[in-house]
């Protein structure tokens, strides 16, 4: 088992090419959530400490028998929760030859072709953007660890004293950051990481469209300069994960130059939406921002992990990240093979993320991608239509890009709610929320469709996100029946 000849290898990957071909071919008629729980599965796995091995055939089906069945199925068309790419058979022949290869992208001398094979994907993702030439990055595990290494760059580039060597407790003011009340938590989590405390990151109010609100930002960067405080960071979004709302970029920008701040966008889940025509306009100003986060595990439609942060001076982030051992030492070699990763990103071992990014682009092109993506919008622009025709659902969010937040409300209480005094509309509005809250819960048991939710202006939101190529505009009036069907069973 530990080094099969090739004949061996051969008949062990045709039952593994079988085991991907069955499952894929079968993952419309699947249930997208399985009915199970955590003992049922501990049960069924064999759990003693293996001293003997077993013959591969026996490992391929407990794939068959035990994971697929308990799992949820993210590539399912029905699959509407959080922000979940659909992987594709692509990105799994990558996974599998870059294992194969098990090469590692600390730095060129040790994975040449990989590297390089990194360096131009990375650089197509600039161009997708409309990033200047000189713009770079890397790939990390995803966009929290993007909106991380972006932090620290700008943190490193910003701060007052020498933080790489004096550390943060040699800074006089307390560095401050500014975030919308949208933005992704990995952001206040990243400057939790960094020691810049939570109180200094600042929360911007939004308007009725869930954007950024230009003038509590500069409100809010005013009163902090005036308390003595350090202005540094603002982080703006193009596609927030609860509504998908893009700030404006270009009016961020602007306030960032006026106050000279460092502005990252956070674009895991709305970036790639650029390729798609309709989309397009709301990225008008994405090239300007000093860093970018990218997530091609979502809406590359790639399977995890593939994270991407974009440099607009990539020096920066060898300023922040760039660090002295024996081992990191490179000799003798010319600029372009000096080159490393570990002097842009926190990690030191890397996988060959940039395969999978390669062999899609390359092999589907970005004009079936721009596509894709352009009918994945279509379906939430359908399924927000589908919902104004009813009587019985109600939007709670604008629709910008892909995601889509509305509540059930049975056709007899909109008229009560409509009627009610103060008192009676708040006590069905809690109503309301438990309701849509049993009705998600009964969905995902249900199976066929799968929501996650959110909570709109203290509403209890359901929440779905289309963002996969095999989702057609059927599915999303397949998702209403669902509802409908679900809604019939639970008590009032
Ligand atoms: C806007 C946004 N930022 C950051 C993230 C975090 O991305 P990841 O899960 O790849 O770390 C997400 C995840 O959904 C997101 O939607």
């Amino acid at each position: 088992m530990l080094d099969p000849s090739p004949d061996e290898i051969r008949r062990w990957g045709n039952a593994a090419v079988d085991a991907v071909a069955d499952y894929l071919g079968a993952i419309r008629d699947r249930s997208v959530y399985p009915d199970t729980s955590a003992r049922e599965i501990r049960t069924r796995a064999e759990d003693s400490l293996p001293l003997e091995g077993v013959e591969f055939e026996k490992l391929l089906q407990s794939f068959r028998d035990l994971i697929v069945p308990f799992s949820r199925h993210n590539g399912h068309p029905r699959m509407f929760g959080y922000v979940q790419s659909p992987g594709t058979a692509v990105a799994a022949f990558a996974d599998l030859l870059a294992s194969t290869l098990n090469a590692n992208l600390t730095a060129w001398r040790s994975a040449p072709a990989a590297v390089e094979l990194e360096r131009l994907t990375i650089d197509w993702i600039r161009q997708i953007l409309r990033f200047h030439e000189g713009a770079s990055g890397l790939f990390v595990s995803g966009g929290s660890m993007a909106n991380l290494a972006a932090l620290v760059t700008a943190r490193r580039e910003k701060a007052s004293s020498d933080l790489v060597s004096k550390g943060a407790h040699s800074l006089a003011r307390a560095m401050r950051l500014y975030v919308s009340e949208e933005t992704h938590h990995s952001i206040a989590k990243a400057a939790t990481l960094l020691g810049l405390g939570r109180e200094n990151v600042r929360v911007v109010a939004v308007d009725e469209r869930f954007k950024i609100r230009i003038d509590d930002l500069i409100g809010k960067i005013t009163e902090d300069q005036a308390a003595g405080h350090f202005p540094f960071f603002v982080a703006a979004n193009a596609g927030t994960v609860n509504t998908g709302a893009c700030d404006p970029l270009g009016d961020v920008k602007q306030v960032a130059r006026r106050f000279n701040l460092w502005m990252h966008v956070d674009a895991s889940y709305g970036g790639f939406a650029i390729l798609a025509n309709s989309a397009r306009p709301l990225f008008a100003g994405l090239e300007e921002a000093d860093s970018v986060a990218l997530d091609p595990h979502k809406w590359l439609y790639l399977p995890v992990d593939c994270g991407c942060v974009i440099y607009r001076n990539p020096e920066l982030a060898r300023a922040a990240f760039t660090h002295n051992a024996d081992y990191t030492r490179v000799m003798g070699e010319k600029a372009d093979e000096a080159f490393a990763f570990w002097d842009y990103g926190p990690e030191l071992s890397r996988r060959f993320r940039a395969l999978k990014v390669w062999m899609l682009l390359k092999g589907v092109g970005l004009k079936t991608l721009g596509e894709a993506i352009e009918k994945d919008l279509a379906c939430a622009r359908h399924f927000e239509s589908l919902v104004r025709q009813s009587d019985d659902f109600e939007m709670l969010a604008p629709i910008e890009l892909s995601i889509f937040c509305f509540r059930y409300v049975p056709s007899q209480w909109k008229a009560a709610l409509a009627a009610a005094d103060d008192v009676s509309r708040q006590r069905m509005e809690l109503e309301l929320n438990d309701l849509n809250e049993r009705l998600l819960l009964a969905l995902r048991r249900d199976g066929s469709s799968y929501l996650s939710n959110a909570s709109i202006g203290g509403r209890f939101s359901l929440r779905g996100c289309v963002m996969n190529y095999r989702t057609r505009l059927q599915d999303m009036q397949i998702l209403i029946d669902d509802l409908r069907r679900v809604a019939a069973t639970l008590r009032p």
